[in-house]
């Protein structure tokens, strides 16, 4: 599913696509074309594809801790946006592709080493704007992390017991094939086998568990759209426990041993969490809730997961209530580009200063304040200004969450009616669900929700003016 949002997939021009589709003959208007091998992200300018929108991803796979090898098949379930005769998925070349099929067929394939991530696929025949097809992946190989512009890994992180496996923002196509574009949100069933003692967590509810000539198979389903990014399933010791908060959310935390007596105190307040949050962005929007703790510290940082938030070491509370919030405010609206990243991040890292409050902790304004007297001197911690990141290396610079969380702060000050501030949100993720949102559409939303303020002057100080914010 895509979102509706006005990005031009064409403005990146791939040169090595740019030569195939020469060399294949410019195509009739009426016939069908090739499918662009971008989304046009500028950050990534390789991520997702054009031409289609996927549905769903079943994929099913196999790990071998020891060896390291992931074994996989991917069945996506798509619909053509346009009338194709070649498209792309995102696959980085670390993994093998051995065959695919189209709608059963046998489809010819290849994987460009100019093209880094793109696997192009030709089906057999020509596929009708419109209509729904099926992608079957039939791959392997080792997957390695990828480093990312400002120099994290991410992706496949192998551990001592398994991998961890984190996303953001293009970790996927390290070890599935998708569309990888957080634009083209879909379901998941996520199905793996692991040997005994390994036990595989991914996304949503685990359905059933098989075990046969000593390996065991963890089928997990997630039907609800969400961003490729967000998918996961990560292996490893881990003691699963499960419940239900007060309100109803079913929920499965799973720990690895080594982490279990420090995250004790914090995921007991994990059920709490997840019902404050339904109260104030509305209905939780996922069939399962949880938290992951695994100990992969060499990650560095903790992400908002689908339905169960992973943490590379025990967390400690702000960080838990960060990425529970994500489950509304990021993953359920979510960035419409890179650089839209306040859209996630600003709303996660405040959030988690209202749960703050909310305990009897710091409040939200207390937390403004102490971050407020940082001088103007110190440009890392003001800039860059949370309303553009200005590149890929900069995504997640400790400005985008200080400085974006103070940005809904300080927004709050300026409506001054608390139940105002919080309607907004509401509104805000309500209107949104499932899908994505730049910047700008946050602006526009408030600034037409409360016409007598002037906040075009306060959007344009705290979102785009470099440097410490004054005089808004
Ligand atoms: N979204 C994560 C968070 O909740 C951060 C992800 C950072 N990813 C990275 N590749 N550095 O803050
Ligand atoms: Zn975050």
């Amino acid at each position: 599913m895509t979102a509706n949002w006005a990005g031009r997939a064409a403005t990146v021009v791939l040169a090595g696509a740019t030569s195939v589709a020469l060399l294949a003959g410019p195509a009739l208007a009426a016939g069908p074309v090739v499918g662009a091998p971008t989304a046009g992200d500028p950050y990534f300018p390789l991520q997702g594809n054009g031409g289609y929108d996927v549905g769903h991803y079943g994929l099913t796979l196999d790990y071998r801790p020891g060896s390291g090898q992931l074994t996989g098949m991917a069945t996506i379930d798509a619909t053509a946006t346009q009338s194709l005769r070649r498209f792309d998925l995102d696959l980085r070349r670390t993994m093998t592709v051995s065959s695919v099929t189209v709608d059963g067929r046998r489809a010819a394939f290849a994987q460009p080493a100019d093209l880094r991530q793109e696997l192009v696929i030709t089906p057999a025949a020509p596929l009708a704007k419109g209509a729904g097809f099926t992608v079957v992946v039939r791959y392997s190989g080792m997957p390695r992390p990828v480093t990312d512009p400002d120099g994290s890994i991410e992706g496949w992180v192998p551990t001592e017991d398994g991998a961890f496996v984190v996303n953001e923002p293009q970790g996927s196509p390290s070890w599935y094939p998708c569309n990888d574009t957080p634009r083209d949100k879909a379901g998941f069933d996520i199905t793996m086998t692991v040997p005994d003692g390994v036990t595989a967590v991914a996304n949503g509810v685990l359905v059933d568990t098989v075990t046969a000539g000593g390996r065991t198979t963890y089928r997990w389903s997630q039907p609800r759209p969400m961003s490729t990014y967000l998918a996961f399933v990560t292996t490893g010791v881990f003691r699963i426990s499960t419940g239900t908060t007060p309100a109803g959310i079913p929920y499965l935390n799973a720990v690895d041993p080594s982490q279990a007596a420090k995250s004790r105190p914090v995921l007991a307040k994990l059920p709490a969490m997840f019902d404050f949050f339904q109260s104030l962005y509305g209905k939780y929007p996922w069939n399962s809730g949880g938290a992951l703790v695994d100990n992969a510290p060499e990650v560095g940082y903790a992400l908002e997961t689908v339905t169960r938030p992973e943490f590379d070491r025990a967390p400690d509370e702000l960080t838990l209530a960060h990425e529970i919030a994500h489950q509304w405010v990021g993953d359920d609206v979510t960035l419409a580009r890179w650089r839209d990243i306040w859209i996630n991040e600003g709303f996660a890292e405040w959030s988690s200063w209202y749960w703050s409050e909310h305990t009897g902790q710091a409040t939200a304004q207390q937390i403004f304040q102490r971050l407020y007297a940082t001088p103007a001197k110190d440009t890392g911690f003001w800039n860059p200004p949370p309303g553009n990141p200005g590149s890929a290396a900069d995504l997640f610079a400790g400005s985008i969450y200080d400085r974006g969380a103070m940005t809904l702060q300080a927004l709050r000050v300026e409506i001054g009616d608390d139940s105002a501030f919080l309607g907004l949100l509401h509104d805000w993720v309500q209107a949104h669900r499932y899908g994505n949102a730049t910047v700008d559409d946050f602006v526009t939303f408030t600034e037409k929700r409360f016409p007598q303020l002037d906040l075009a002057h306060f959007f344009s100080v705290w979102l785009y003016q470099p440097g410490k914010p004054t005089g808004w």
